[in-house]
């Protein structure tokens, strides 16, 4: 197992939008491991493959943080959102920071597994607000993108200050 090193913002590769992961072979799931081993030494709740400097369409996540019960979303595509709810999140590639973000309570999507199965599912609450922020991060979107103008502003110049 590789621990990765996370890019931190303004790191331009967080600000792509990835392309489809379209192999699932050995050095695929050697990189979804490393990726959750990062994710649970960060104490994370998910991380985006643009976060490691990868510009492709997945993630690793464990919203209960308890081992063994990771995910890995491939190539995932939101089909339904309902409801509307703030929350405060943070983000691996912006330390030391929280934001206020208002997310979908539940989202329905289809994505492929780590296999490269095809499948649908229906998350709500924290899991819907973890998979929004991560997919987010696919299309080059992070939490301060989210948050109302006088956030960004505190952050900004919060992180500056740091
Ligand atoms: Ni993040």
């Amino acid at each position: 197992m590789t621990l990765l090193k996370i890019k931190i913002y303004p790191d331009p590769v967080l600000h792509q939008k990835a392309e489809r992961l379209t192999s699932f072979g050995p050095e695929e799931q050697k990189l979804f491991d490393d990726m959750i081993e990062t994710m649970y030494r960060e104490d994370g709740v998910g991380l985006a493959a643009p976060q490691v400097g990868i510009s492709k369409r997945f993630f690793v996540a464990c919203p209960t943080q308890k081992r063994g019960e990771e995910i890995v979303v491939v190539n995932p595509q939101i089909l339904e959102s309902k409801g509307r709810e703030n929350g405060t999140e943070g983000c691996l590639s912006l330390p030391g920071i929280q934001g206020e973000v208002a997310r979908a309570k539940r989202v329905r999507l289809r994505f492929e597994t780590r296999h490269g199965e095809k499948k649908e599912a229906e998350v709500k609450d924290f899991f819907a607000r973890v998979f929004q922020h991560e997919i987010d991060h696919l299309d080059g979107i992070l939490l301060i993108d989210r948050v109302d103008f006088a956030q960004r502003q505190a952050i900004l110049g919060q992180y500056q200050s740091l």
